[in-house]
């Protein structure tokens, strides 16, 4: 049935600038009824202080058992048998089992253990970045940011050589089902096929290696009954397909900040001690997780002044929250000095994402490289011929170009 109450606010234009959406949506109200793209009706929490409370709220829940009726039937596309063998991952669990699948995977992505690959990355970003310094020109998203995070990633969870060679970046778009309709369904299925091919070999052909792996950590937990087989096959794809994504999504969006404040810019290659500080504006002026994902309340709920019934999808939008003038004072500026900056770039309470570390370390390193190799960087078109991506949750740029100057 037509809600004609629910707001359909993703188009184009608002790609080209979300955030003058958000303000909009933030005078208005702390949560609001929308119509999703895929047709669903659900509500959407823009302001800081609601993000924090409606993602702790007791009553809130991720399995997609508890989504309605009209969410299973338009949102949860990812046909069967693969939605029940990849879609047991975290971000689908509710404590008491999300807490037991995620203390497996946060040794690993530890702070401590992520310093000790600070060498490895190093070495990957600037294997990546040598060969664009000559042309004087490049498109830092397909030459850099789309390759580097997989290759980093390898090294984090001990992917073996032979399973990093075989690795398909078209796999990635498994995260962005077409629905059963569309045109491009058939090769989605076959995508699908060959990814979980994959796994099933790497879990297969990884058994008894070296225990410092977390890939071998995750099968040996399945061998002593920790994990059912789904779990770890849905683990694997998370960690192998949504760990990519938001890192090239979020050096494009750092770069672009950093291009459209050429002082700013400067200010921090002369500084680099200032990059903690950086990093932490440059996340929450424009983060590359845009929206959290679905949680629906396991019943009805009386909630921000609304009553959301059992369900019903909900959705926290990460970057109006890192806007509201509330919390933030000039929330539009980018101020490397702003001071208490708790943004909300990676999530909160029980989901906050376990890779904190990895991602900020793979960011910084990034960011520092291309300010050194790549001098006088600028913007090769004109910012309004961007392409930013036409996705729900996401983001990010299809493409950067920039120019430089190629002496050293
Ligand atoms: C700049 C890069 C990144 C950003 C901005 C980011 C952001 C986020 C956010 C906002 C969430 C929570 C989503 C929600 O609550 O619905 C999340 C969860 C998660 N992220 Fe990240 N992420 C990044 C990089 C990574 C990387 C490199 C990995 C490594 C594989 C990773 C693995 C995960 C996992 C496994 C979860 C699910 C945690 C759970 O449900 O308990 N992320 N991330």
């Amino acid at each position: 049935m037509e809600d004609t109450q629910a707001i359909s606010y993703y188009s184009p234009t608002f790609y080209q600038n979300p955030y003058e959406r958000f303000q909009q949506f933030i005078e208005k109200g702390e949560i609001h009824r929308v119509k999703f793209p895929s047709g669903v009706y659900g509500w959407l929490v823009t302001g800081y202080d609601a993000a924090i409370k409606t993602l702790k709220h007791p009553n809130i829940r991720k399995s997609h058992k508890v989504g309605n009726a009209q969410w299973s039937k338009l949102a949860s596309v990812m046909p069967e048998p693969q939605h029940t063998r990849l879609q047991q991952h975290l971000l689908h669990q509710d404590p008491p089992r999300h807490t037991e699948m995620r203390s497996l995977i946060m040794e690993a992505f530890s702070s401590s253990r992520t310093e000790q690959f600070r060498d490895k990355i190093t070495t990957i970003v600037h294997q990546l970045i040598e060969p664009l310094i000559e042309s004087g020109e490049c498109d830092l998203i397909a030459d850099f940011a789309l390759p580097m995070p997989f290759l980093v990633l390898s090294e984090v969870i001990g992917l073996s050589e032979k399973h990093r060679k075989q690795f398909k970046p078209e796999w990635c778009k498994a995260v962005q089902p077409l629905s059963p309709n569309h045109p491009g369904r058939a090769g989605y299925l076959n995508l699908l096929d060959e990814l979980e091919s994959y796994i099933e070999n790497i879990i297969i052909e990884s058994r008894g290696g070296d225990s410092d792996r977390l890939i071998v950590q995750l099968i040996s937990a399945r061998d002593n009954n920790k994990l059912s087989h789904d779990e770890l096959t849905s683990m694997l794809f998370q960690l192998l397909v949504a760990g990519q994504e938001p890192v090239t999504n979020q050096i494009g969006n750092a770069i672009l900040a950093l291009l459209e404040h050429p002082e700013q810019l400067e200010a921090l290659k002369q500084d680099a001690t200032n990059m903690d500080n950086a990093l932490t504006e440059l996340l929450r002026y424009d983060g590359s997780f845009a929206f959290t994902t679905w949680r629906f309340f396991n019943q009805e709920t009386e909630w921000l002044g609304q009553t959301i019934p059992a369900g019903e999808t909900i959705i926290v939008a990460l970057n109006a929250a890192n806007h509201d003038p509330a919390k933030f004072s000039c929330p539009h500026q980018l101020n490397f000095n702003r001071k208490r900056n708790k943004s909300l770039s990676f999530g909160y309470a029980n989901h906050f994402c376990p890779a904190m570390p990895l991602a900020r370390l793979e960011l910084e390193i990034s960011i520092r490289a291309i300010l050194h190799y790549l001098p006088n960087i600028q913007l090769a078109c004109d910012i309004k011929e961007l392409d930013w991506i036409n996705a729900v949750l996401t983001r990010g740029l299809h493409a950067l170009p920039v120019t430089y100057t190629s002496e050293l």
